[in-house]
């Protein structure tokens, strides 16, 4: 949440920093803001709204080659243009700008800074403040910023510069993520590679509590103790086109075609050279040593983690529980005696679910990340990861790291079946193989889900979608993508649960999306099916090759029945698709919403 960059060097900086900032446009959206330094000083831009209505109010003629700029998901403060970063100091020779939350802004204004008057309502705007109360006090700046930093709680990533010197920008981080990108005679900082590629592609991580100075030709990072830390840089591994709409017109699109592909790419790089399904023997290990295994993940990571718990028990035969992050935290229920965690997060940077690995890391848990960005911060901080290799996903309903997800999952768990000797009657390389190739004929039912969408959610306020067994976890996912991007409230059910209330809400009219891909359950889908049309509900019934039935709208070739979620899932994410855009919303950035949810 959020989206810092930062450029110093001997360009220009302004159309370097707009151009990342749309990178990182999936952080959050609702107001932005570049600060540029020169030799008349500092100059700052901001404005409410996306990164396009920044660039109208930046001026073309300030040319810097210092600068900063932000792009935020508002926490304190209503998205305004008085609230987006960069933030002032009093006298205006500070800016900065923040990802995250200082959690005791309050006290620290009720402390330190009684006599100045903060002209915002973020929680920020105390940081600059007190870098300056500690210049004004006597300290140096590095001195100044080291000491606002020790007083800090809470997250964040910062970039300051000093309106009194253009050869340095200073850096921090804590739970945020932020890297410093290296260059030729310039350097630059940012959220997230992908910002600044177009540079570089060569960064050095940050750790939390540590402070970094950087030059144009230097980057110094320093322990909050003064303690110089010296730190290689690695190549980030990533594609210009990977980030690129290319001829899409929406990321979400895009996302959901390369499914495929992602599902053709996990076979591969999970095969050994003899075509066997791998995985880290320490990982195995792991798993067959936990009596229980606790996954923790949130929203659509979630979702993933309710199918492949069904996977671990029903092949490796070990318990599974799957919980909310945000819930376990704070209500962490009793553990078994030898439990392992997964943690699965697409951004591996959610920071609901990172509490809860520091928490169970300091009870001594072992801990698995499952994410999609190597070096993430839940990736670094786990014993072990397993990359979804699903590429970047730029919008913000998650759409192929879902897929991902299960099938890591579903991998994870044959294998340590097959490590424990236990005999499954198929081959999984060969059923991924066949639900790439299913997934791609769904693909190419484009125009049959657009007209679903049409036809059923171009002007419902409310929509169901209800299933069985694993079917209804698939509809918890339908519904989610479906409200986050349409804004039609939609969700999902377990089909014998609607009798127990929620069939009150079914009027004549209202959308009842249902999946019957599981035999042991169809004719008891198909008979909530009957309740709800008997109370006036427009069914779409979505089945499986082998089960239908003539009433069905659409038919998905048949998969082996354990991973119908794989293909069951992408009509439902290409329905949401067609129905925000039929209802003109902004599809890949959905109001109130973004991708990386680094706020707990
Ligand atoms: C919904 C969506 C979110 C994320 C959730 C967790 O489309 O993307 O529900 O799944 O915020 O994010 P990660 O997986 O990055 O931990």
């Amino acid at each position: 949440m959020c989206g810092i960059v930062g450029y110093i060097g001997e360009q220009d900086s302004k159309e370097i920093l707009l151009r990342g900032l749309e990178k990182l446009e999936y952080r959050g959206y609702d107001s932005a803001g570049i600060a540029v330094l020169n030799e008349n000083g500092v100059h700052v831009f901001k404005e409410k709204g996306r990164i396009a209505d920044l660039r109208e109010v930046v001026n073309p003629d300030v040319e810097a080659s210092v600068g900063i700029g932000h792009t935020r998901w508002a926490t304190h403060g209503a998205p305004s243009r008085v609230n987006a970063h960069p933030h002032q100091s009093a006298s205006g020779r500070f800016t900065l700008v923040h990802n995250g939350v200082i959690e005791n802004y309050a006290i620290l204004k009720r402390e330190y800074l009684q006599d100045v008057e903060l002209k915002s309502d973020t929680d920020t705007e105390v940081i600059v403040q007190l870098v300056e109360k500690f210049v004004n006090s006597g300290l140096d700046v590095e001195e100044a910023f080291r000491q606002t930093l020790m007083l800090l709680k809470g997250s964040y990533a910062i970039a300051l510069i000093d309106s009194e010197n253009k050869d340095v920008i200073y850096v921090a981080k804590n739970k945020s993520p932020l890297l410093v990108g290296l260059g030729d005679g310039f350097n630059v900082v940012a959220s997230d590679a992908m910002a600044m590629l177009q540079v570089t592609n060569q960064y050095v991580e940050l750790m939390d509590k540590e402070m970094v100075m950087v030059t144009k030709n230097s980057v110094t990072i320093k322990k909050l103790d003064g303690n110089i830390i010296d730190r290689d840089p690695y190549t980030a591994e990533l594609d210009a086109s990977d980030i690129e709409k290319g001829t899409y017109p929406h990321y979400m699109l895009k996302e959901i075609d390369e499914q495929p592909l992602v599902m053709r790419r996990i076979i591969q790089k999970y095969q050994d050279e003899n075509g066997h399904l791998t995985i880290d023997p320490e990982i195995i290990e792991a798993m067959n040593e936990a009596d229980r295994i606790y996954i923790i993940a949130c929203g659509t990571s979630y979702h993933a983690g309710l199918v492949g718990k069904q996977f671990i028990e029903k092949w490796a035969k070990i318990p599974v529980e799957v919980h909310v992050a945000s819930e376990f935290s704070y209500n962490m229920p009793l553990l078994s005696e030898r439990p392992l965690f997964i943690y699965i997060s697409q951004s591996g940077e959610t920071a609901d679910s990172r509490a809860v690995l520091v928490q169970t890391k300091e009870m001594g848990y072992k801990a698995l990340t499952i994410t999609n960005v190597p070096g993430s911060t839940l990736s670094r901080e786990a014993d072990y990861t397993l990359l979804l290799h699903a590429g970047p996903e730029i919008a913000v309903a998650s759409t192929k790291a879902y897929t991902a997800q299960i099938a890591v999952l579903a991998i994870l768990a044959t294998v340590t079946a097959k490590a424990k000797g236990i005999e499954l009657d198929f081959d999984l390389v060969k059923e991924l193989g066949i639900i790439a190739n299913v997934m791609e004929m769904l693909c190419d039912a484009k125009e049959e889900m657009e007209k679903i969408a049409r036809e059923y959610l171009a002007t419902t306020r409310n929509c169901f979608f209800i299933g069985r067994a694993v079917d209804f976890y698939v509809c918890l996912e339908g519904a989610l993508k479906l409200k986050e991007i349409s804004y039609i409230q939609a969700e999902g059910f377990a089909g014998g649960e609607l009798k127990h209330g929620t069939i009150a809400l079914i009027e004549e009219g209202t959308p009842v999306i249902a999946l019957a891909t599981q035999e042991h359950v169809n004719l008891s889908i198909r008979g909530n099916v009957k309740e709800v049309v008997a109370r006036g509900a427009n069914p779409c019934i979505i089945s499986m090759k082998g089960l239908e039935t003539e009433e069905d709208r659409y038919v998905i070739p048949a998969v082996h029945p354990m991973l119908t979620p794989l293909v069951s899932v992408v009509p439902l994410q290409l329905i949401a698709y067609y129905a925000a855009l039929h209802r003109g919303c902004d599809v890949d950035k959905p109001r109130n919403l973004a991708k990386s949810v680094t706020v707990e």
